[in-house]
């Protein structure tokens, strides 16, 4: 049995008994005071802790707005449920919308459980989104370590690029003949080439400028392609061409992102014969995504929830991403079979209705 610590405002005993009898009904295990003045109210709320207040509409010592008001100036957020004999829906309207959480008459009682669990589920969800700030701590960990993924890079890559090109250049300088400086400096070109190479894959994994240039059918192209280059992994790619009015630049950037990541975890964690991307329309409304492997696949809800999810944060940040674009992501996979990420975005048609996952 679930316990419930209710505070009663009501005058009647007998009316409470009916109320308290209710909730035993909805199956509740009760913590329960009745006070029927501002001063008992003001000292329970002072003295215990509760999960709700349910209150009668007509005292005779005490009001309904003050009750209210008590609650307020302790900075509670307590669910407070009216009831009342007879009330206009005018009047209920107003409170509930001003204050209270739900309204019931009395003839209508049984209505109590249900209200009750419904209340204490919306103010359960509203504590839960206080974690957010544990998400968001998470995602800047991402961020930092995404950073420290491109500075490890620039210094690994870049950095052992420029100082090669560095050598070579005095090589060329302290050459014996014209000769030996017209070969060296043939190598000097080659690997001048291969460093901006590398910087430009630096760059494209900081910001996809392709994307603002060409849109994302040829920036996925670009990106796929020095995928294949750089991990040695053949990729069926089939993306179709979008037209960049179909989708604004947040989105475009996001699905981007997806992709990346879905492409590094095969890199880094399938050994996958196959990989394929694809890319297209689905019945005019929605883009779809999939991308696919062969390789060791994985346990997706342990990788989500369990002790291995700490510290691995690009399955969680395509998720967030994907909500963040008011889209759908769906990882299939098991271990021994493969892996796919399927996202689902409503195109631009289909997004007339403000949601809040769209987040623009
Ligand atoms: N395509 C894949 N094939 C096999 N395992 C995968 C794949 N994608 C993800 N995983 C598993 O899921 C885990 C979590 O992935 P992720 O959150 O991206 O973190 P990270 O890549 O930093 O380990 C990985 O450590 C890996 O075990
Ligand atoms: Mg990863």
């Amino acid at each position: 049995m679930k316990r419930l610590r209710v505070l009663n405002v009501e005058d009647n005993p007998d009316d409470s008994l009916l109320i308290r009898r209710e909730l035993h009904k909805a199956g509740y295990d009760l913590v329960f005071e009745r006070v029927e003045t501002a001063e008992q109210m003001g000292a329970a709320l002072d003295r215990s802790e509760w999960d709700v207040v349910i209150s009668d509409y007509s005292l005779p010592r005490f009001s309904v707005p003050e009750a209210l008001t008590l609650i307020a100036e302790r900075g509670l957020d307590l669910p407070f449920i009216l009831i009342s004999g007879v009330l206009t829906e005018e009047k209920a309207v107003s409170l509930v919308g001003a204050r209270a959480s739900d309204y019931l008459l009395k003839c209508n009682l049984a209505r109590l459980g249900p209200a009750v669990r419904r209340i204490l589920q919306e103010s359960e969800l509203k504590n839960e989104s206080s974690l957010t700030k544990d998400a968001l701590e998470q995602e800047i960990a991402a961020r930092e370590e995404e950073r420290r993924r491109i500075a490890r890079e620039l210094h690994d890559e870049a950095g052992q690029l420029l100082t090669s090109l560095l050598a070579r250049a005095r090589v060329i300088e302290e050459a014996a003949s014209l000769q030996a400086a017209k070969t060296q400096a043939g190598a000097l070109r080659e690997l001048t080439a291969e460093t901006m190479d590398s910087i430009s894959r630096l760059a494209l994994g900081l910001h996809p400028t392709v994307l603002d240039d060409l849109g994302l059918s040829a920036a996925l192209e670009a990106y796929v392609d020095e995928y294949e280059k750089s991990h040695g992994i053949e990729v069926d790619a089939d993306i179709e061409p979008i037209r960049p009015a179909q989708l604004n630049q947040k989105i475009q950037l996001g699905i981007f992102r997806i992709v990346q990541e879905a492409l590094t975890n095969i890199a880094k964690h399938a050994t996958a014969g196959m990989v394929s991307v694809k890319l297209g329309i689905a019945g005019g409304q929605f883009l779809v995504l999939r991308i696919s492997d062969n390789g060791s696949g994985f346990d997706v809800e342990l990788a989500r929830n369990g002790e291995a999810a700490r510290g691995h944060y690009g399955l969680r940040s395509m998720r967030d991403r994907a909500s963040l674009i008011g889209a759908q992501l769906e990882i299939q996979s098991r271990p021994g079979s493969g892996t796919s990420v399927v996202l689902t975005v409503p195109l631009k048609s289909n997004r007339q209705r403000p949601s809040k996952a769209n987040g623009q």
